[in-house]
Parts: C-alpha cells; structure tokens; sequence
C-alpha cells in the first residue's frame, strides 16, 4: 500500500471497533502512527495494536471518556509524551440511543450529545491548539487535518433518532465553521459521511434478512458498505492528495441520499 502518510501522527477516537478500527489500520497501513482510543474493551484495543504492529505499523491504546474535557486533555499530551505531536485527528467515537422525543429522558439526550458533539468538540480544540505549533510536517502540506465522522444523518432525518441526528447535522456546520476560521493556517477539517456500514452499531439491522430487505429499498448500489469504504474515503482526505479540500462532506453511503424512492416513480 502507498505510504502517504508515512511519518504523521494520527488520533483516531473511539476506535477499537468497527469504523475506527478499520480507520486506525488503514492509516496505520499508510505509514501514520496511531493512538487507538477507546472507552470500554482494553481486550480488543490490545489486540488491535498487536495485529497493526504485525503488519510492521506503529500504534498504541489511550482509554478516555471522549465527552469528559479533564481525559481528553490527558489523553492528547499522553500522545505528544509518546509521538511528539498531532497531525491527523480523526473524530469517530459515537453512539445512538432510540427513543421517541416524548419519552426521551435528558440522560440520554447529555450522553448522545455529549459522545457525539461536545466530544468533538473537545477533541478538535486540543488537536488545533497543538496543529498550530506544527511546520514543516512529513508528507503533509497543511499543519493538521480534522476528519468527521458523521452520517447520513446529518441531511437525512430519523424518526427515534432525534438526538442522534442533532448531533449529525451539529457536527456539520461545526466543522464547517472551525474550517473556515483555520484555513489560512493550512489547516483542514472534512467530514465523511456514511450511510449503513455493516458494524456493532446496526447489527440488528443487517444480521436480520428482513432488515436487510428493507435496507436495499433505500440503497441504490445495492449492498452495504464495509468499514474499508470508510476508511479509504478517511485515508484520502488525510492525504496530500485532498490537500484543497476543506470544509466539506464526502458522502460513502451507496446512495443512500439519492431519493431512492424516486426510483420506482416521481
Ligand atoms: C447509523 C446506522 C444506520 C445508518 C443508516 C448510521 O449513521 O449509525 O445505525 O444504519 O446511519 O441509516
């Protein structure tokens, strides 16, 4: 695999599992050393590392609680103690919680905004903070870049999902906005937003065929995505290869946002 990020310093959040794992191998594969953070299953972390490190990749595992502000600031001069610095930070820890707005509880609302927005939050102010003092960085022209990952649902709405789709659509004109005020710094802050990936999150969707029936109803390609689609679209715009793309969404959903109803008439 081309190296294109060979020498860079990448944080990947919540990324013991599904999307980030395949993200922290995927960067980790191009040359990037990786911080594995995570929440829960030091297990799965360890052998992540392990697995990345066979390949002849560098990572390690940070555990932080990316909504609460004191583990974030731990967390990142954890990473300068071991890398130096910060070069890519990629914003993937997310969870969603159904429940109709009636009887939605303010718990689940703190905690879904919390993971989703304020941990992004948290999170890209310490990664730009320490961007800032970055030159002349290996094999990138820009001082850091910010990758997204949100959904789908930051366009689509989701009944049962309010809280979750807040967050989505909050993550958005964030990004849009931090990418707007740091762009003469060479900083560059994207989102990808996928559609359904076959992970942990959405497992009772794919792993029942009726589920899975009414999910190619809304997917024009045809199949679900995989984690490797994700992160490919990640690894690129991390690359010298997006180094004029900022403020934007790349969606990898199968056209999932193409009206796909429309297909069998208007
Ligand atoms: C959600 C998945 C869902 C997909 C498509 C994602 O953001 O996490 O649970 O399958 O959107 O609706």
């Amino acid at each position: 695999m081309e190296k294109r990020l060979e020498g860079q310093k990448a944080l990947v959040t919540g990324a013991n599992s599904g999307i980030g794992a395949a993200i922290a191998e995927r960067l980790a594969a191009e040359g990037a050393d990786v911080v594995i953070n995570y929440i829960a299953n030091e297990d799965a972390t360890n052998a992540l590392v392990a697995k990345i490190k066979s390949k002849g990749g560098n990572a390690i595992g940070i555990k932080a609680d990316v909504s609460n502000e004191d583990q974030v600031n731990a967390m990142f001069a954890q990473m300068f103690k071991s890398f130096g610095t910060i070069d890519i930070l990629v914003n993937n820890a997310g969870i969603e919680i159904h429940n109709f707005l009636e009887n939605m509880t303010k718990a689940e609302w703190d905690k879904v905004i919390g993971v989703n927005l304020t941990g992004n939050f948290l999170c890209s102010r310490a990664a730009v903070r320490q961007f800032l003092k970055n030159e002349n960085r290996p094999k990138s022209r820009s001082r850091g870049k910010i990758v997204n990952i949100s959904s789908v649902h930051q366009v689509i709405m989701w009944a049962g999902f309010s809280s979750y789709c807040a967050t989505k659509a909050g993550i958005n004109l964030f990004a849009q906005s931090v990418a707007q005020e740091y762009a003469e710094k060479k900083i560059r802050i994207n989102s990808v937003a996928p559609g359904a990936i076959k992970t942990p999150i959405n497992q009772n969707v794919w792993s029942d065929p009726k589920g899975m029936a009414d999910l190619m109803t809304k997917m024009p390609y045809g199949r679900i995505g995989e984690v490797d689609d994700v992160a490919a679209a990640v690894a690129f715009l991390c690359s010298d290869e997006a180094d004029y793309i900022t403020g934007t969404t790349l969606y990898v959903d199968g056209g999932m946002c193409l009206y796909p109803e429309f297909r069998f008439g208007g």
